[in-house]
Formats: C-alpha cells, sequence, structure tokens
C-alpha cells in the first residue's frame, strides 16, 4: 500500500467512471464550486498524485472508494498533512460520496479507515471545515471524535479532534466499502 499509488488508481483507472460519480451540483451545495470536467478531473488527480503540495509543506492524500461488490467508483476520501510545532501531523479531512451511493454508511466507513490509517502515520490532530447545515457532514465529523470550536471561515465551522479522539472513533467499523489504502 503506497498513499500516492491510491491517488493513481483513481486518476488511472477510474477517471471515466469518476465523472458521472461527481458530476453533480448537489454535491457542491455545502462546499461551493462546481463538478469538473473529465479534463478538470484528470488535471486534478495529477496534481493530487505529486502527494504534496508544490513547496513541499503539505501532504496530499487521495483514496478512491470503489464498492467491494462491483468494484464502482462511489467516493473519495482526501486529508491535507500539515506539520505541527510540536512532533506529528495535523490532518485536514475531506470526503465525497456521490448522490446514488450516499446513505450505505461509506463515508463514515472509508473516513474511519481513513483515520485509522493516520494515526499510524503520525497523525495526532484531526479536522474538518463544516458548514453548520451539513447534517451528514456533522455527523460524521461527531462520529470521528471530532469537537466543535469557535473558528468560522467562509461560513464553516473547524471540528478538531484529538488526544482520545482516535480510540472513541474507530470502533464499529466494517467492511462494506473497499478503500484502496
Ligand atoms: C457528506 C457525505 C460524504 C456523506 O456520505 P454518505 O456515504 O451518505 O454518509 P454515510 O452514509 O456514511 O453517513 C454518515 C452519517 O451521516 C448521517 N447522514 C447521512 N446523510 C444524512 C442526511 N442527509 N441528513 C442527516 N444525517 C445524514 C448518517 O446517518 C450517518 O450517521 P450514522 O453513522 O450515525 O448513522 C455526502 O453527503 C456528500 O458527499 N456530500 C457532498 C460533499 C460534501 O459536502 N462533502 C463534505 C466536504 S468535507
Amino acid at each position: 500500500m503506497t498513499t500516492t499509488s491510491s491517488a493513481r488508481t483513481v486518476a488511472r483507472g477510474a477517471r471515466g467512471r469518476a465523472v458521472p460519480v461527481f458530476n453533480e451540483l448537489r454535491l457542491h451545495k455545502w462546499t461551493g464550486g462546481r463538478p469538473c470536467t473529465l479534463k478538470e478531473l484528470e488535471a486534478k488527480y495529477l496534481r493530487q498524485s505529486a502527494g504534496s503540495s508544490p513547496d513541499g509543506e503539505q501532504g496530499w492524500l487521495n483514496w478512491g472508494l470503489r464498492r467491494l461488490s462491483d468494484e464502482r467508483v462511489v467516493g473519495t476520501v482526501q486529508t491535507t498533512l500539515s506539520p505541527l510545532g510540536t512532533p506529528g501531523f495535523s490532518a485536514e479531512l475531506a470526503w465525497v460520496v456521490g448522490s446514488d451511493h450516499q446513505g450505505n454508511g461509506y463515508a463514515r466507513e472509508a473516513a474511519t479507515a481513513m483515520v485509522k490509517w493516520l494515526r499510524t502515520h503520525d497523525v495526532v490532530e484531526v479536522t474538518a471545515h463544516v458548514h453548520p447545515q451539513h447534517e451528514a457532514s456533522n455527523t460524521m465529523a461527531r462520529a470521528l471524535g471530532m469537537t466543535t470550536t469557535n473558528v468560522v471561515a467562509d461560513g464553516e465551522v473547524l471540528r478538531r479532534g484529538s488526544g482520545s479522539w482516535f480510540e472513541a472513533a474507530c470502533d464499529g467499523e466494517d467492511e462494506r466499502a473497499a478503500t484502496n489504502f
């Protein structure tokens, strides 16, 4: 398992199939932006598969989620790693699951797997910026042990988990979705 090859798996092996999954305005309701064309998606995955920001300051990890039963692309989970002043990294998390596949527990399962993996790779804090009315993402953040902070940016509230969040957050994971970890 390598982190960058996960992103390349999506970029090379599933980009055509990824477009219909993510080609929906509904997915941008709380985060803004618009769906990518195939060309834009290819360029984005290529950039992401570098595994770090151009200045090398941040780590970029991206995983395409495929359903085990039929190998269909159902979503992505992503994280941006930043060094903390103290040992260890902070990981900003994001998740997207195509509308046709939502409500099956894929996002929660994959994000839990991602957090578990991050914990074994020197991540000591996870964060996410979530719109206060985005119920599904707020439920996800709670499930991952992230508490609400007073920090608000662009209408999104910073959620943060650290300390004992890992132990509390990673119980009950199941195997419904395959994640290319
Ligand atoms: C947020 C998102 C990834 C959730 O995907 P999903 O696969 O449907 O989520 P899950 O099925 O794993 O559900 C996660 C939790 O949210 C809850 N949930 C899901 N949809 C919900 C909804 N519409 N309203 C309230 N709760 C909801 C589920 O019940 C579950 O909680 P539980 O485990 O306690 O039962 C998906 O809605 C999405 O892609 N949204 C658009 C992209 C986006 O805004 N991403 C956030 C960027 S950080």
